[in-house]
Protein backbone atom coordinates (compact mmCIF):
# COMPACT_ATOMS: atom_id res chain seq x y z
CA UNK A 1 0.00 0.00 0.00
CA UNK A 2 0.91 3.50 0.02
CA UNK A 3 -1.10 6.37 1.51
CA UNK A 4 -3.18 9.38 1.50
CA UNK A 5 -2.81 12.92 0.68
CA UNK A 6 -5.67 14.87 3.04
CA UNK A 7 -6.33 18.56 1.79
CA UNK A 8 -9.82 20.58 2.53
CA UNK A 9 -11.36 23.29 0.37
CA UNK A 10 -9.76 25.22 3.54
CA UNK A 11 -8.12 25.68 6.80
CA UNK A 12 -10.19 24.37 9.93
CA UNK A 13 -12.38 22.07 7.78
CA UNK A 14 -11.08 19.07 9.39
CA UNK A 15 -8.20 17.87 7.23
CA UNK A 16 -6.86 16.64 11.17
CA UNK A 17 -9.32 15.20 12.14
CA UNK A 18 -10.10 12.96 9.32
CA UNK A 19 -6.35 12.06 8.64
CA UNK A 20 -6.48 11.17 12.65
CA UNK A 21 -9.91 9.09 11.74
CA UNK A 22 -8.39 7.09 8.98
CA UNK A 23 -5.27 6.60 10.73
CA UNK A 24 -6.95 5.22 14.00
CA UNK A 25 -9.33 2.86 11.70
CA UNK A 26 -6.35 1.71 9.68
CA UNK A 27 -4.07 1.11 13.00
CA UNK A 28 -6.97 -0.76 14.84
CA UNK A 29 -7.24 -3.00 11.50
CA UNK A 30 -3.36 -4.03 11.97
CA UNK A 31 -2.17 -1.57 9.40
CA UNK A 32 0.90 -0.22 9.93
CA UNK A 33 0.31 3.22 9.68
CA UNK A 34 2.54 6.04 9.85
CA UNK A 35 1.48 9.83 9.56
CA UNK A 36 2.53 12.99 8.75
CA UNK A 37 2.16 16.79 9.03
CA UNK A 38 5.15 17.84 6.28
CA UNK A 39 4.89 21.36 7.43
CA UNK A 40 2.47 23.05 10.31
CA UNK A 41 2.19 26.94 11.20
CA UNK A 42 0.80 28.16 14.69
CA UNK A 43 3.20 25.93 16.59
CA UNK A 44 2.80 25.93 20.52
CA UNK A 45 5.09 25.21 22.86
CA UNK A 46 5.00 22.29 24.82
CA UNK A 47 6.49 22.00 28.64
CA UNK A 48 10.01 21.54 27.88
CA UNK A 49 9.86 24.79 25.76
CA UNK A 50 9.86 22.73 22.16
CA UNK A 51 8.01 24.33 19.53
CA UNK A 52 5.09 21.50 18.56
CA UNK A 53 2.25 20.85 16.08
CA UNK A 54 -0.86 20.32 17.63
CA UNK A 55 -2.11 18.57 14.76
CA UNK A 56 1.32 16.19 14.47
CA UNK A 57 0.71 15.52 18.49
CA UNK A 58 -3.51 14.65 17.36
CA UNK A 59 -2.37 12.26 14.24
CA UNK A 60 0.83 10.48 16.41
CA UNK A 61 -1.44 9.80 19.13
CA UNK A 62 -4.78 8.99 16.97
CA UNK A 63 -1.35 6.24 14.87
CA UNK A 64 -0.20 5.24 18.26
CA UNK A 65 2.64 6.74 16.92
CA UNK A 66 5.50 7.16 20.04
CA UNK A 67 6.10 11.49 20.23
CA UNK A 68 9.90 9.97 20.23
CA UNK A 69 9.43 10.18 16.36
CA UNK A 70 7.94 13.76 16.47
CA UNK A 71 11.11 15.22 14.32
CA UNK A 72 9.47 12.63 11.43
CA UNK A 73 6.16 12.99 11.48
CA UNK A 74 6.73 16.60 11.31
CA UNK A 75 9.67 17.92 10.34
CA UNK A 76 8.75 21.93 9.82
CA UNK A 77 6.98 23.96 12.37
CA UNK A 78 6.82 27.73 12.48
CA UNK A 79 5.39 29.73 15.78
CA UNK A 80 3.70 32.27 13.02
CA UNK A 81 -0.16 31.34 12.34
CA UNK A 82 0.59 31.91 8.95
CA UNK A 83 0.74 30.04 5.84
CA UNK A 84 3.97 28.66 6.19
CA UNK A 85 5.80 30.47 2.77
CA UNK A 86 4.80 33.44 5.16
CA UNK A 87 5.92 32.01 8.61
CA UNK A 88 9.28 31.32 7.61
CA UNK A 89 10.42 34.47 6.25
CA UNK A 90 9.20 36.06 9.21
CA UNK A 91 10.84 33.92 11.51
CA UNK A 92 13.86 34.16 8.92
CA UNK A 93 14.14 31.09 7.71
CA UNK A 94 13.30 28.50 4.93
CA UNK A 95 11.51 25.46 4.35
CA UNK A 96 13.88 22.38 3.13
CA UNK A 97 11.91 21.16 0.84
CA UNK A 98 14.64 17.87 0.67
CA UNK A 99 14.21 17.54 4.35
CA UNK A 100 10.08 17.01 3.78
CA UNK A 101 11.08 14.98 0.64
CA UNK A 102 13.28 12.65 2.90
CA UNK A 103 11.49 12.35 5.62
CA UNK A 104 8.87 11.29 4.03
CA UNK A 105 10.45 8.40 2.26
CA UNK A 106 12.08 7.43 5.66
CA UNK A 107 8.56 7.07 6.54
CA UNK A 108 7.40 5.53 3.47
CA UNK A 109 10.26 2.55 4.39
CA UNK A 110 8.86 1.77 8.20
CA UNK A 111 5.28 2.20 7.68
CA UNK A 112 3.15 0.20 4.94
CA UNK A 113 0.71 3.14 4.81
CA UNK A 114 1.46 6.78 5.38
CA UNK A 115 -1.05 9.74 5.99
CA UNK A 116 0.29 12.77 4.78
CA UNK A 117 -1.80 16.15 5.92
CA UNK A 118 -1.83 19.35 4.01
CA UNK A 119 -1.83 22.56 5.28
CA UNK A 120 -4.40 24.86 4.21
CA UNK A 121 -6.23 24.15 1.18
CA UNK A 122 -4.46 23.21 -2.42
CA UNK A 123 -2.96 26.03 -3.15
CA UNK A 124 -1.41 26.97 0.34
CA UNK A 125 1.88 28.02 0.06
CA UNK A 126 4.50 25.95 1.28
CA UNK A 127 7.87 28.30 0.27
CA UNK A 128 7.87 30.61 -2.28
CA UNK A 129 5.81 29.60 -5.13
CA UNK A 130 5.95 26.02 -3.93
CA UNK A 131 2.17 25.07 -3.13
CA UNK A 132 0.67 21.72 -1.67
CA UNK A 133 -0.76 20.91 -4.88
CA UNK A 134 3.02 20.71 -5.85
CA UNK A 135 3.75 19.02 -2.80
CA UNK A 136 1.22 16.83 -3.65
CA UNK A 137 2.49 15.96 -7.22
CA UNK A 138 6.12 15.26 -5.57
CA UNK A 139 5.11 13.00 -3.29
CA UNK A 140 2.40 10.53 -5.77
CA UNK A 141 -0.19 10.04 -3.50
CA UNK A 142 -3.51 9.86 -4.23
CA UNK A 143 -5.40 12.85 -2.71
CA UNK A 144 -8.37 13.09 -0.35
CA UNK A 145 -10.63 16.59 -0.41
CA UNK A 146 -12.34 17.19 3.32
CA UNK A 147 -15.29 19.71 2.64
CA UNK A 148 -17.29 21.50 5.21
CA UNK A 149 -20.94 20.63 4.44
CA UNK A 150 -22.40 23.87 5.08
CA UNK A 151 -23.89 27.16 2.20
CA UNK A 152 -20.60 27.66 0.17
CA UNK A 153 -19.16 23.99 0.18
CA UNK A 154 -20.17 23.50 -4.03
CA UNK A 155 -18.56 26.51 -4.97
CA UNK A 156 -15.19 25.47 -2.69
CA UNK A 157 -15.26 21.96 -3.36
CA UNK A 158 -15.89 21.92 -7.00
CA UNK A 159 -13.12 24.90 -7.87
CA UNK A 160 -10.36 22.77 -5.57
CA UNK A 161 -11.13 19.31 -7.63
CA UNK A 162 -11.15 21.53 -10.63
CA UNK A 163 -7.98 22.66 -9.75
CA UNK A 164 -6.17 19.66 -8.79
CA UNK A 165 -7.54 18.59 -12.25
CA UNK A 166 -5.98 21.09 -13.66
CA UNK A 167 -2.69 20.62 -12.23
CA UNK A 168 -2.78 16.67 -12.82
CA UNK A 169 -3.31 15.51 -9.37
CA UNK A 170 -5.17 12.03 -8.94
CA UNK A 171 -8.28 13.23 -6.46
CA UNK A 172 -9.91 9.72 -5.24
CA UNK A 173 -12.73 11.46 -3.94
CA UNK A 174 -14.22 13.68 -1.45
CA UNK A 175 -15.16 13.55 2.55
CA UNK A 176 -17.66 15.68 4.19
CA UNK A 177 -16.74 16.88 7.44
CA UNK A 178 -19.04 18.29 10.43
CA UNK A 179 -22.37 16.88 9.13
CA UNK A 180 -25.48 17.79 11.14
CA UNK A 181 -27.77 15.50 11.99
CA UNK A 182 -30.53 14.65 10.36
CA UNK A 183 -29.67 15.55 7.24
CA UNK A 184 -31.62 18.63 5.87
CA UNK A 185 -32.32 19.85 2.40
CA UNK A 186 -29.15 22.12 2.36
CA UNK A 187 -26.70 19.57 3.29
CA UNK A 188 -28.44 16.94 0.82
CA UNK A 189 -28.45 19.30 -2.34
CA UNK A 190 -24.61 20.58 -1.18
CA UNK A 191 -24.19 16.41 -1.33
CA UNK A 192 -25.37 16.11 -4.77
CA UNK A 193 -24.46 18.82 -6.61
CA UNK A 194 -20.79 18.21 -5.31
CA UNK A 195 -21.01 14.75 -6.76
CA UNK A 196 -22.25 15.91 -9.94
CA UNK A 197 -20.24 18.86 -10.43
CA UNK A 198 -16.84 17.42 -9.73
CA UNK A 199 -17.53 13.64 -10.42
CA UNK A 200 -15.49 12.35 -7.76
CA UNK A 201 -17.24 10.03 -5.06
CA UNK A 202 -18.00 10.63 -1.63
CA UNK A 203 -16.02 8.54 0.61
CA UNK A 204 -17.79 9.47 3.91
CA UNK A 205 -19.67 12.37 5.79
CA UNK A 206 -18.10 12.58 9.77
CA UNK A 207 -21.02 14.13 11.66
CA UNK A 208 -19.63 16.97 14.64
CA UNK A 209 -19.14 15.30 17.46
CA UNK A 210 -18.08 16.43 21.21
CA UNK A 211 -15.67 13.56 22.22
CA UNK A 212 -13.34 15.40 19.23
CA UNK A 213 -11.41 18.35 19.94
CA UNK A 214 -7.50 18.71 18.24
CA UNK A 215 -6.48 21.60 20.46
CA UNK A 216 -7.68 19.73 23.42
CA UNK A 217 -6.26 16.17 22.20
CA UNK A 218 -9.39 14.61 22.43
CA UNK A 219 -10.36 12.16 20.19
CA UNK A 220 -12.41 9.33 22.03
CA UNK A 221 -13.54 6.30 19.71
CA UNK A 222 -12.01 7.90 16.94
CA UNK A 223 -11.36 4.49 14.92
CA UNK A 224 -15.01 3.54 15.24
CA UNK A 225 -16.63 6.69 14.16
CA UNK A 226 -14.71 6.72 10.95
CA UNK A 227 -15.40 2.33 10.44
CA UNK A 228 -19.56 3.89 11.13
CA UNK A 229 -19.25 7.11 8.82
CA UNK A 230 -15.99 6.89 6.40
CA UNK A 231 -16.30 4.35 3.30
CA UNK A 232 -13.23 2.41 5.47
CA UNK A 233 -12.94 -0.37 2.60
CA UNK A 234 -13.14 1.91 -0.24
CA UNK A 235 -10.13 4.11 1.07
CA UNK A 236 -8.13 0.99 1.83
CA UNK A 237 -8.76 -0.44 -1.63
CA UNK A 238 -7.54 3.36 -2.67
CA UNK A 239 -4.13 3.03 -0.74
CA UNK A 240 -3.57 -0.62 -2.54
CA UNK A 241 -4.91 0.90 -6.24
CA UNK A 242 -2.27 3.09 -5.98
CA UNK A 243 0.53 0.60 -4.60
CA UNK A 244 3.52 0.40 -6.95
N1 LIG B 1 -16.15 16.04 13.19
C1 LIG B 1 -15.78 16.91 14.11
N2 LIG B 1 -16.34 16.91 15.35
C2 LIG B 1 -15.96 17.78 16.29
N3 LIG B 1 -15.02 18.74 16.11
C3 LIG B 1 -14.42 18.79 14.91
C4 LIG B 1 -14.77 17.88 13.86
N4 LIG B 1 -14.01 18.18 12.79
C5 LIG B 1 -13.23 19.21 13.13
N5 LIG B 1 -13.47 19.57 14.41
C6 LIG B 1 -12.81 20.69 15.14
O1 LIG B 1 -12.75 21.78 14.24
C7 LIG B 1 -11.45 22.38 14.25
C8 LIG B 1 -10.82 22.29 12.87
O2 LIG B 1 -10.60 20.93 12.54
P1 LIG B 1 -9.17 20.45 12.03
O3 LIG B 1 -8.12 20.90 12.98
O4 LIG B 1 -9.25 18.98 11.77
O5 LIG B 1 -9.09 21.27 10.67
P2 LIG B 1 -7.85 21.37 9.67
O6 LIG B 1 -8.41 21.43 8.30
O7 LIG B 1 -6.88 20.30 9.97
O8 LIG B 1 -7.22 22.79 10.05
P3 LIG B 1 -5.72 23.34 9.69
O9 LIG B 1 -5.85 23.97 8.35
O10 LIG B 1 -5.49 24.32 10.79
O11 LIG B 1 -4.78 22.19 9.73
C9 LIG B 1 -10.67 21.66 15.34
O12 LIG B 1 -10.77 22.38 16.55
C10 LIG B 1 -11.38 20.32 15.50
O13 LIG B 1 -11.28 19.81 16.82
MG1 LIG C 1 -4.94 20.43 10.61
Amino acid sequence: MTGLFITATDTEVGKTVITGAIAAACQARKVNTGVMKPVASGGVRNCQGSLISEDAEFLMAAAKIDCNRRHLVNPICFEAALTPAVAAQIEGKTVDLQLIYNTYHQLCNQHDVVLVEGVGGITAPIWQEFLVADLMLKLQLPGIIVARPDLGTINHTVLTAAYARQRGINVAGIIINGCKEPTGILEHSNLQYIKQLTGLPILGKLPRVSSIDVTAGKQAALAELAEQYLDMNGIIAIMRRTEQ
